[in-house]
């Protein structure tokens, strides 16, 4: 008897130290952790914000868990990710190589491509095109209202009911970065959208899922016929759909005189005949990688701006207020007056702040062995930006709990941008799509409450703000109450304000 017990505990010790997650010397505290599972089993995978605040109270700013036997560092707090992405950029700008979405999408694109040229290569081009230094003659402006007037007239047949404005945004959303891809846009009933929305949506679900944990942490399954083989074969369908569009393209494409980005593309491929950064397979997952960041990211965001402006009907009325002084019996709003709306402006960073659409940022690894607050990190380390625990540092903000857009005015009522304002994340790596998703979001906030009043239903119950996590976070489903607004009346108030 006394025997077996040894053994058992023997070989329990053995399983113990063979497969405990080791962390390297002088690396970022953390909690102990399991053999094979890691910390895994003490998060709540669901939603670990919560759990990552309180190791952050205990181990500080910067500090470690595992996933599996990976050992990754967590980055809290403004100090800690600006020291991290901003001073050491180059060291912290990696992706990862190995999970399961980079064996789905072969490392092609541009989110996640690893630190090098060929990143550089295709970020300098998605920036310059985005830019509208590559447009054509349609600006991203114009792209943009003319999206603006279909969510517009939809609003129009809601007015006097209560609706629920998910699809509507998403598919707003999606319009506008398919018209900047590829020229068009598609009718909310299209087949061609809805078959692309339904498989990003499944394919997000697969790869934040537990069966991408799984195929991440236990290399021995992943040839195994289990779950998420699902995502390789609905990534080779959206592959298929965006290879056709790109053949249909071709044919009515005149070089250097594009359209959309897909034939600035074209024209760069015919410039750069042998460089390996540009053909089309990689094309293909630039814009669907284009396409994917920039939907769910926007249209969440709108989503939490609207539950809040409705739960905040005196913000709402202010910025009604400035909008209807500004514009005036001017049609159509315009990025540029944005400088004379301090306050509207202090209500979008606001919402999203409180938005905190990214949590996690996208996950970054380190490029060579590098040192931080301290301690020591080895090259290919995973590197977990928590973003959110800037967004709602205690120490940053006048009011870090509430919705309040005098977070972001000063004393004047000017509006200002504290540092620790990032749901785009900093350094070399940042949001590639900033500039198009807060004009997005300006042109269509400010054109929807010149039009229209959003009223919390009256049998709607409690707001309840909080969230449903994932790569993108999102609020949970409402419905609104759209009234239309008196344009007569709003023209005649913003006069004699003025006068
Ligand atoms: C409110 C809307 C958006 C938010 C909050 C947001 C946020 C983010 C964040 C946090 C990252 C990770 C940065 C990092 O790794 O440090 C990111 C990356 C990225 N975003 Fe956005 N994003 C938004 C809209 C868009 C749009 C509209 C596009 C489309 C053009 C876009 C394209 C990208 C791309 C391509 C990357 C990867 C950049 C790289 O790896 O070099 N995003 N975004």
């Amino acid at each position: 008897m006394m025997d077996s017990l040894v053994l058992l505990w023997v070989a329990f010790c053995l399983f113990f130290f063979l497969f405990k997650a080791q962390r390297p010397k002088n690396f970022p505290p953390g909690p102990f952790s399991l053999p094979i599972f890691g910390n895994l089993l003490q998060l709540n995978l669901e939603n670990p914000i919560n759990d990552l605040k309180k190791l952050r109270l205990r181990y500080g700013n910067v500090y470690s868990i595992c996933f599996g036997s990976r050992p990754v560092v967590v980055l809290n707090g403004v100090h800690a990710v600006k020291e991290a992405l901003v001073n050491q950029s180059v060291e912290f700008a990696g992706r990862p190589q190995d999970l399961m979405i980079n064996h789905v999408t072969k490392n092609e694109g541009v989110v996640l491509l690893n630190h090098g040229p060929v990143w550089r290569d295709v970020r300098r081009f998605s920036l310059m095109t985005l830019r509208n230094f590559g447009l054509g003659k349609q600006s991203m402006e114009e792209r943009i209202l003319g999206e603006v007037s279909y969510i517009t007239s939809h609003l129009e047949k809601c007015a006097g009911k209560s609706m629920d404005p998910q699809n509507l945004f998403h598919k707003a959303a999606s319009n506008i970065i398919t018209t900047v891809l590829f020229g068009t846009r598609y009718e909310h009933e299209d087949k061609f959208l809805q078959l692309f929305i339904q498989l990003f949506k499944e394919l997000s679900k697969i790869a934040n899922g537990p069966w991408a944990m799984i195929y991440d942490t236990f290399p021995v399954v992943r040839n195994l016929p289990l779950p998420f083989q699902k995502a390789f074969q609905k990534f080779e369908v959206l592959k298929d759909a965006v290879k056709d569009l790109i053949s249909q393209h071709k044919m009515s494409w005149v070089p250097r005189q594009p359209r959309d980005l897909l034939d600035c593309y074209l024209d760069e491929m015919e410039k750069r005949e042998d460089d390996s950064s540009f053909n089309e397979s990689q094309l293909v997952t630039l814009l669907l990688d284009l396409h994917f960041a920039g939907t769910d990211t926007t249209s969440n965001t709108l989503l939490t701006t609207f539950l809040y402006l409705m739960t905040h009907p005196d913000v709402q009325e202010r910025c009604q207020k400035e909008i209807d002084q500004v514009l005036g019996e001017k049609l159509q709003a315009s990025f540029e007056d944005r400088h004379r709306m301090p306050y509207t402006q202090a209500m979008i960073h606001e919402a999203q702040r409180v938005a905190n659409t990214v949590p996690l940022s996208v996950f970054h690894t380190t490029t060579k062995d590098t040192q931080l607050m301290g301690y020591d990190i080895p090259k290919g380390t995973l590197i977990i930006p928590n973003l959110s625990s800037v967004l709602n540092e205690e120490s940053q903000w006048k009011f870090p709990h509430d919705f309040n857009p005098s977070n972001f005015l000063n004393d004047e009522g000017e509006f200002v941008k504290p540092e620790a304002f990032m749901p785009f994340s900093t350094g070399p790596r940042m949001c590639l799509g900033e500039g198009l998703a807060r004009m997005e979001l300006f042109l269509v906030l400010v054109t929807l409450l010149r039009h229209f009043q959003f009223i919390w239903p009256e049998d709607a119950g409690e707001p309840d703000y909080s969230t449903i996590f994932g790569a993108t976070m999102s609020p949970k489903p409402y419905r609104m109450d759209v009234r239309l607004r008196n344009k007569r009346e709003c023209v005649i108030q913003s006069q004699n304000t003025t006068e």
